[in-house]
Order: C-alpha cells, then structure tokens, then sequence
C-alpha cells in the first residue's frame, strides 16, 4: 500500500509545533510494517537540513495561478535516513521561503503546495493507494482530485484528512478561487462554507475518512468547532478519532543527545536529579526545590495568556517553595510580561525562542509539567514529559483527558478542570503535597515511564483505516 502524507511540517526538516513530530514519525513507523510504502511529501524550505542533505530532481515542470506561471520542482532526498522517503516541493516565490508560516500571502502559498503536488503526481502518472492530507493547509486536495480535470489521472484515489488543529480552517474569500487550478463551476458549494472558501470544511467534506488527533478532541469537535459543528454532525460517519504516539527513538532519555546525563527507568530519579542540578545552575535557580515547567507556543489554546498570573501567584502562595522554567514564544504582550516577571523573581526562569535542544532538558530535568491548555487536540508535551519521568499537571480536555490519568484515580499525572490561573495553581499545591510525601515522587516517576506511547500502536490504527 503506497501512501502519500502532504503536511506543511516534517521533523526534522522543518517544525513549528506537533504537526511535524507525527509527520516525521508516522509514515517511518508504517514502514516497519510489512506492504506499507509511506512518504513524505512537503514544502521546500530554507532550512539546514535541506541544505545538509542531498536531493536529486524528480519533477521539474510549470504551474498557472490566475495569471501567473510558476516552475515547479520536485526533490527526492537521497540517502532516505529518516526512514521515508521525503519529497519537497520548490516553487520559487512561493515554496522557497525560510518558514512555513506567517506570510501575507499564505492563502496562494498553500494553494500552489496543493496545485504543485498533485501536478507532479499527474504528470508523472504517479497514482498512490492514498493520500493523506494533513490540517487545512493541504484540505482542498480531496476536493481538487475530484473536480479539476487536470488532475482527472488522480480521480479516485482514496483520501484521509487529519484534524490536528480545528481552530485554524484556512478561510480565504472568494475572489482566491482565481488562484485554484480550473474546475467544475457547479462544484462551488464544496468549497464554501459562510460565504468562505473554508479549506477544513472542504476536507471534511469531499475526503473518504477524516480523523482528529484523539477520541476526545474528536467528541468536542461534535459541539464546538468554530461553526463547523452541524457540518462534523453531518459527516459524522467518516469521523475517527486516532491519538498521535511520540517517536521512541528520538525522544529516549537513555540515549538523547541533548541531555547532560542520559538515564533509564532503573536510575531515572537519580538521573533526573541529576539534569536538573545542571539546568538550574544555567538558570541561577535553586536546584533543591521542586521544578514546574512550561514549554511551547504563547497562545490563547496553550492558555499562555495565564502564564503571568500562574508565576506570581504560585510563587507568592508558597513564599517562594518552587521554581518555575518557561520556554517558548508568541504573543507579544505575554512575552513581554513574563520578562517583567523573571526579572522580579528569582524563582522563575524564562527562555524566549524555539530552542528542540533545551527543550529535551527541560523535559528530563522537570518535576513537572504545566499544560493550562484552552483547547488540546492531541498534545505532544505531556506524553514526552513522561517518557522522561515528569509528572504532567494537565487541563482535563480533548488529548490530554485521553493520556493523563489523575493520581487519585489510578494514574500518574494531575488533571484540573478550567483553564484559570486559579485552578492551574490548585493543581500545583497538590503537586507539592506529592512531591513531599516520602517515596511518592520516585513511585510517579517510576509508573510514567512506563507508559508506551509508541507510534506502533496508532500507526497500526491508522493502516486499519486506510484500508477501510
Ligand atoms: P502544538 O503542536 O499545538 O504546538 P504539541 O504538544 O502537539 O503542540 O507539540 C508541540 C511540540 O513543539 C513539542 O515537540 C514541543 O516540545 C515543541 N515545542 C513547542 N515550543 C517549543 C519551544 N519554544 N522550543 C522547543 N520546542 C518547542
Ligand atoms: C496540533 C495540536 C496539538 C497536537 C498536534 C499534533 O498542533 O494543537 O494538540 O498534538 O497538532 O497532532
């Protein structure tokens, strides 16, 4: 079975957040089994890795947007290390750039990654078993292989759409249809949703099965999903709910790079002990008091927002008992805050930028990690923090009611029930509780890392749907 993922992201190539890390791990785990030809297809950026790899051209061929010509070219990576093949696509001016968001003219580059990919595919006479698109930047390829003759060699091919994130839908106006690839006129209901083309709408609506990134995301998708409700509802028969995995062998505490001292299940308390002496003393914090961490982008989902008031708070609540580390980046207005904020306490240290190396460190070093997520489709953090023997403290919502299961149930993490800097900093009192119980912590640390979050088990479900 050939498949073919079309993502924006792909770690190591390029990463933004959790879209990369599934579409740099799944297709290698689908390798492992038997009959299954998974790749990677995605943009051409300017990035190291692209730059310390060596590719041989494929494709080379020309596109039209409205009334522009456009060269396309296609590159295979040659040594095949990540365990897919990986293609990326270079359309210069548009498929060149050094990030793969964040442009004025976003709408037309996604729509020419889409126009780009299937051209080629066409062209060449390549025909994949599936095609499987990835978040709403890549949403319009169910739809384009159906009703653009152009791609008319495609027609049939089966699609899956994978929901990671539902609060971004691509929404352009309609004066963009001008920069489609030709199609059926008729067909315009398929694209518009409100007066929008809405790209997820259009996944959801022409893909033979889409999926959202956990079972309980999914669920809350049926009731709040920025106006797309009625329409999941309607469509509700092809929706599946699959949880991502992380990749084992990259995210290995007994053999990461990234870590001062590397450790496994049987010296991990030490070990972490270990890695947070050294982290602290980068970071002038006392290495004998608990660590809470945060790690990712200064969004309203991620509940950035609460950041400030969760420092003051719980750092003004406990005289002082706990450190605090925060990487990330984002909104302005929190960044800023939080600066303020590092330089009044010397308890909390901030570390602003996309840093994959610190954020390793921080993952083994941590006591704890702190996600007062608004909205979590999957999340990723929670499930590398127990890998690395941390404690998640989570908001009970979407991916990470479905892997964090709370200490007085049975589990090994904390959940909360509202993303308020109130509830976020009751969970942190228990954590301290637990972290001063004799025997507990290493007990918790014990049971995280025995949790296997490992692609086999999803990409298993993933293969169960394409064949569906
Ligand atoms: P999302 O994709 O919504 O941002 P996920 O939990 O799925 O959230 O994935 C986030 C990924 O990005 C994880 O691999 C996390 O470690 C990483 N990450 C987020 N922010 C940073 C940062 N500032 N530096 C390094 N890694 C980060
Ligand atoms: C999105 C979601 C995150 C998920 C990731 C990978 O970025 O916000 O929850 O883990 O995609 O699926």
């Amino acid at each position: 079975m050939k498949i073919f993922n079309l993502s924006m992201e792909c770690y190591p190539v390029a990463k933004v957040g959790g879209l990369a890390d599934v579409v740099g791990a799944l297709p290698k785990y689908l390798n492992k089994i038997e009959g299954v030809e998974a790749s990677v297809i995605m943009p051409w950026y300017n990035k190291p890795f692209v730059h310390n790899h060596e590719f041989e051209v494929v494709f080379d061929g020309r596109i039209h947007q409205s009334v522009h010509m456009f060269q396309v070219q296609v590159m295979k990576e040659k040594s095949q290390s990540l365990g897919f093949d990986l293609y990326l696509v270079k359309i210069p001016g548009l498929l060149d750039r050094d990030n793969p968001y964040g442009y004025w003219d976003e709408s037309q580059q996604f729509l020419a990654f889409q126009h780009g990919v299937l051209h080629w595919l066409s062209a060449m006479q390549i025909r994949p078993d599936i095609l499987h698109c990835h978040d709403y930047h890549t949403g319009l390829v169910p739809f384009m292989i159906e009703n653009c003759p152009e791609f008319n060699f495609l027609k049939g091919v089966k699609t899956i759409g994978t929901i990671h994130n539902g609060e971004y839908q691509g929404q352009m106006r309609w004066d963009m249809a001008n920069y489609m690839p030709w199609f059926y006129g008729e067909q315009w209901g398929l694209l518009d949703w409100a007066g929008y083309i809405n790209p997820l709408a259009t996944m959801i609506k022409c893909c033979h099965a889409f999926n959202a990134v956990s079972d309980g995301y999914m669920h809350e998708l049926f009731q709040s999903f920025r106006g797309l409700e009625s329409l999941v509802q309607q469509e509700g028969a092809k929706a599946y709910g699959i949880i991502n995995g992380i990749d084992t062998e990259v995210w290995d505490p007994k053999t990461d790079a990234f870590l001062d001292f590397n450790f496994t299940k049987e010296n991990a308390f030490e070990g972490k002990r270990k890695n947070k002496k050294s982290l602290c003393e980068e970071y002038g914090l006392n290495p004998e008091l608990p660590l809470f961490s945060f790690i990712g982008r200064f969004a309203g989902e991620k509940g950035a927002d609460l950041l400030p008031e969760i420092v003051r708070k719980s750092i003004q609540e406990t005289n002082g008992s706990l450190n605090i580390i925060i990487l990330g980046s984002g909104e302005k207005y929190i960044e800023n805050h939080l600066a303020e904020l590092s330089s009044t306490f010397s308890n909390f240290a901030l570390d602003l930028g996309y840093k994959e190396h610190l954020s390793h460190k921080i993952y083994a070093s941590s006591d704890f990690l702190l996600m007062p997520s608004r909205v979590e489709p999957c999340g990723l953090n929670q499930m590398y923090a127990m890998r690395y023997g941390t404690v998640p403290i989570v908001r009970y919502i979407g991916g990470l009611r479905d892997t964090v299961e709370d200490i007085s149930t049975g589990g090994s993490g904390i959940n909360f029930g509202s993303a308020t800097a109130n509830d976020t900093v009751a969970a942190m009192h228990r954590a301290l509780h637990i972290y001063h119980e004799p025997g507990l912590m290493e007990k918790l640390v014990q049971s995280n890392m025995n949790f296997n979050f490992s692609w086999e088990n999803s990409a298993q479900k993933y293969l169960e749907l394409y064949k569906r």
